[in-house]
């Protein structure tokens, strides 16, 4: 027992919790991650894991990905990937809905099934069903020699390490780096994308890692953001198009992290019903980068703030019409406006982080959740 302990402070390092760590290993995560799979010299991405099955992915008629938790997320930034860049459709499913669902699946569809631990019931259960019904399945996973990649015809591994801290935070931008890895080499493939833009966006994957650093070394951002607003009773995130499922993840963490209550939304569907509850209490969480939706995320900010919310706005460095706007900011680097997810959920994870910490809550283990769900 002695020896346990012993052991996971060494592997803890400096670090107090094993989250602030795997928040802290991303930019190596990352890197290893593309390690040999992305070929700056070459102007090539090749994933050995998907080599015998790359013609089904290009030919497929539609990917459905099946995920749970913040392996929801990455599949929900995938879409938007996989639309744009490999012009195939996209359907993101619970993987719960997807089991007791009646799914119709056509003949050439893929399946990519993604969960850090692998093992996660309903996903598993789910790709079985999709294997049945005739789906090529591809498992993006974590944890090598898992369930899910065992029940796959194929499959990425995200090789993050082992994650401790419950809420996922490295597994995540793994993920997301695999599925913009398969996303490239499909969209090349497939002639869907021109040679200039798949240089420019391996280029721009390349530099993650270091931009990634360069977030975790303004952190302290994040904490002084996390003292002003631990005593929030509820909070809203918003993005739009592959931030969207930023605002999803940002939510999602602050919930499992601090027990705030916070929802996700499209920022366009604010309208709808978010904006009730608007008031001087309510912190906004916007993803404010530049990209085609812009100008229309800063009018909705400015409709937050003629209802008195608070505005905490992740935006690109130098963009000073948000600043003037939003009560604080949290910049990160300019990067390809497709590559924002990598970079935007970086301050939210850090403001999860320290807003547990300053409650007192358990972060590694929050009350009630378990890393991995093997059960319904
Ligand atoms: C649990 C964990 C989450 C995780 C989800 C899916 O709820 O607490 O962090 O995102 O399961 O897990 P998976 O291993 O399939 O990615």
């Amino acid at each position: 027992k002695e020896l346990d302990i012993e052991l996971a402070a060494i592997e803890k390092g400096n670090f107090e919790h094993y989250m602030l760590k795997e928040i802290f290993e991303q930019p190596s995560t990352i890197f290893d991650c593309m390690r040999g799979r992305l070929l700056l010299e070459d102007k090539k991405v090749y994933l050995g894991g998907i080599r015998e099955y790359i013609d089904q992915l290009s030919n497929a008629k539609r990917i459905v990905i099946i995920a749970c938790g913040t392996s929801l997320h990455a599949g929900m930034v995938a879409r938007y990937l996989f639309e744009e860049i490999c012009r195939v459709p996209v359907e993101v499913e619970y993987a719960s809905e997807f089991r007791y669902g009646n799914p119709v699946i056509r003949d050439g569809d893929v399946v990519i099934a993604i969960s850090q631990s692998g093992e996660t019931a309903d996903t598993l259960v789910a790709i079985e069903k999709a294997k049945e019904m005739g789906a090529i399945i591809l498992g993006v996973c974590n944890v090598v020699g898992s369930s899910i990649p065992r029940a796959s015809h194929a499959g990425v591994y995200t090789h993050a390490g082992a994650e401790i801290g419950v809420a996922s935070t490295k597994a995540f931008t793994a993920q997301l780096t695999v599925l913009y890895l398969i996303a490239l080499q499909v969209a090349k493939e497939k002639g869907t994308i021109d040679n200039e833009r798949f240089k420019k966006l391996i280029t721009e994957l390349d530099l993650i890692p270091e931009k990634v650093q360069q977030i975790l070394e303004n952190s302290y951002i994040a904490q002084s953001l996390a003292s002003l607003y631990m005593d929030a009773k509820s909070m809203i995130y918003l993005g739009r198009g592959y931030n969207f499922p930023i605002a999803l993840e940002g939510a999602l963490k602050i919930k499992e992290i601090s027990y705030i209550h916070a929802e996700g939304y499209p920022a366009a569907e604010m309208k709808h019903g978010p904006i009730a509850l608007i008031d001087e209490e309510m912190p906004v969480v916007f993803i404010a980068t530049k990209d085609h939706t812009y100008e229309k995320i800063v009018s909705n900010i400015q409709e937050v703030k003629a209802r008195k919310g608070k505005v905490i706005a992740v935006v690109n460095e130098g963009d000073d019409v948000v600043k003037h706007l939003a009560d604080h900011v949290m910049e990160i680097p300019e990067t390809d406006p497709l590559l924002t997810p990598l970079l935007a959920v970086i301050p939210l994870q850090l403001f999860a982080y320290y807003t547990g910490v300053l409650k007192g809550c358990n972060v590694d283990q929050p009350r009630n959740l378990a890393k991995s769900v093997t059960v319904e």
